[in-house]
This record gives structure tokens, C-alpha cells and sequence, in this order.
């Protein structure tokens, strides 16, 4: 596995792999890897000749009083992950490579960034889409694949590739869970055993809805009202959001049509857990 911490260093290795032919598969991550990100990378694996995997933790998505300097970091081990999982570069960028003096363009969104983790993050949307297209400018990848987890995200992805006509196909790849169901996060590392006991609320309540509607529950109020009833049994946690929304505008919905997300954010000690489903009726 080739490292390489340079912009330029990064465009010339993908142009030389362009010209070659090889198709190149591209996973942005912010490192505290786990099995989620991984799964990625073996997904990129299958549908491109090489794997870049971006590795910057990205100071614009986050909010003056949010998480960035705290941000899980463990380069060593993040490496070595990647290493075993067969990717064939390490894109690793200091903050100044990527943000250099002057650095002044931010990208803008609509109404894709405005509910859900948009309502309670300001600007954390343009500071993910500012970070992806200039990753998808450096690193020219022909395929990327993003989490499910991270569903608004991974929609205004897919919106900002459609707006700004980058040539790349965007995969979302479906959430990987723990054994117990607990959607994998670099942010679980944040909870001491007993909230990693009550961050379950999230996946039951879920479930839970997914299993109302399959028993012919359509009502969006009453399956946010048995959600947010299960996560108040559970003392540790507070429900920010639980919304039912239109899978493509992420506009809320009043009934489960023909599809739905159902989309979640809970606070649980000093982690801020999100996780989601789509219901089907
Ligand atoms: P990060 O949180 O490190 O996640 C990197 C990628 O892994 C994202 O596409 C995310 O959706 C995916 N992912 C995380 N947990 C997952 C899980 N349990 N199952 C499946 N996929 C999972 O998301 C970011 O970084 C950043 O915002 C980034 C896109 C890199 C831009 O800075």
C-alpha cells in the first residue's frame, strides 16, 4: 500500500492509473476505522482495478463547539487495517494541503441540507460537500462509495454529483452493525458499557417500526410516537430527531407509501449516535 500525503503526488499517481485504463474506486473516511469502513473498501475493491481510501479528518463539517479536536485518531492502526483489507492507496492530507492559505470556496446547499442532521448541524452539509468535491478532484475516482449510515450525507452526494456533472458513480453502501445491531461509528468509541447497553434503543426502535409497518401500520405519527416510546424507556438516551421522510427529497412524509426513511439522532452521554431505516409497506 502506497501513503501519499500530497495533492499534486495524488493527481499524477490517479492520471497515471487513468491512462492505463484501470478503473479507480475512491472511500473518504475520517479514520477510526471499523468494520463499516472496511466493508467499503472491500466493496471498492470489487468495482474498481485500485482503492484509494481518503483518510482527513475535515475541520469544515464540524461546528466550533462539536467534536473535531477530540475526533478518534490512530494513524498506526488505521493503516495497518487498510493494509490487510488490500487498498492500494492511503490518501492521508495535512489540514493545510487540503485548506491551504486562501482557501475560500465553500459549496452551498437546498433544501436536501436543511432537515434532519442539517436542522441541528449548520453548515456541517457544505462542509462535507466542499471536502468530497475537492477529494473528487484530487483524487479522480471513477466510482465512490459512501454508508448508508449516513443517509443525508450520502444524498447530498449523490445531489452534488448529479448539480456539478462529475463524471463518477455514486454507490451507497448498505450500514454495517455490530452482532447486537448497533450500527458501527467511529462515535461508539465515545460510550462507556452501560450507554453501549442503551445505545441498542436505536436499532430496537427501528425494528420495532419496521415490524409495525409490516403489519400494516402506515400512520408516519404513530410510528414516530412507538419510536420516540422506545428510546424514552431507555434513561441514557435523548431523542433529537426521529422523523419519517422521503427517501429521495428527505422531505417528511405523513404516511409509509410506498417507501420511507425513517431517520434518527440520539444523544447518549458525549456520543451523538444516528442510524435509519427504510420502511416498505
Ligand atoms: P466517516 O464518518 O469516517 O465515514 C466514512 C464513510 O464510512 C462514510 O461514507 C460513512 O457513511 C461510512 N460508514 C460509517 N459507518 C458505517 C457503517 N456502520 N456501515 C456502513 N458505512 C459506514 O462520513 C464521513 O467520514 C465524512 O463525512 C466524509 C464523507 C469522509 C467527508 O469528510
Amino acid at each position: 500500500m502506497q501513503i501519499i500525503e500530497r495533492v499534486l503526488e495524488m493527481q499524477r499517481w490517479s492520471e497515471s492509473e487513468r491512462r492505463q485504463g484501470r478503473r479507480i474506486a475512491l472511500v473518504p473516511t475520517m479514520g477510526a476505522l471499523h468494520e463499516g469502513h472496511l466493508s467499503l473498501v472491500r466493496d471498492g475493491k470489487v468495482r474498481g482495478d485500485r482503492v484509494v481510501v481518503s483518510l482527513f479528518v475535515n475541520p469544515a463539517q464540524f461546528a466550533p463547539q462539536e467534536d473535531f479536536a477530540s475526533y478518534p485518531r490512530d494513524f498506526e492502526r488505521d493503516r495497518e487495517l487498510l493494509n490487510d483489507t488490500g487498498t492500494d492507496v492511503l490518501f492521508h492530507p495535512a489540514v493545510e494541503e487540503i485548506y491551504p492559505e486562501g482557501f475560500e470556496t465553500r459549496i452551498e446547499f437546498g433544501e436536501l441540507s436543511k432537515p434532519l442532521c442539517g436542522a441541528v448541524r449548520p453548515g456541517h452539509f457544505s462542509g462535507v460537500a466542499t471536502v468530497v468535491a475537492t477529494l473528487f478532484n484530487i483524487v479522480r475516482p471513477h466510482v465512490a462509495i459512501f454508508g448508508c449510515k449516513d443517509y443525508q450525507q450520502l444524498q447530498i452526494i449523490r445531489r452534488l454529483v448529479r448539480d456539478l456533472n462529475f463524471d463518477i458513480e455514486v454507490i451507497g453502501h448498505p450500514t454495517v452493525r455490530e452482532g447486537d445491531g448497533l450500527a458501527m461509528s467511529s462515535r461508539n468509541a465515545y460510550l462507556n458499557p452501560e450507554e453501549r447497553k442503551a445505545a441498542l434503543c436505536l436499532y430496537r426502535s427501528l425494528r420495532h417500526a419496521e415490524e409495525m409497518v409490516r403489519r400494516g401500520e402506515w400512520c408516519g405519527a404513530a410510528i414516530v410516537d412507538a419510536v420516540r416510546g422506545e428510546i424514552a424507556r431507555e434513561p441514557l438516551a435523548r431523542v433529537e430527531y426521529a422523523t419519517l421522510c422521503d427517501p429521495e427529497s428527505l422531505r417528511e412524509v405523513e404516511r409509509v407509501e410506498e417507501t420511507a426513511l425513517l431517520a434518527l439522532a440520539v444523544r447518549i452521554g458525549k456520543a451523538r449516535l444516528i442510524d435509519n431505516i427504510i420502511l416498505k409497506p
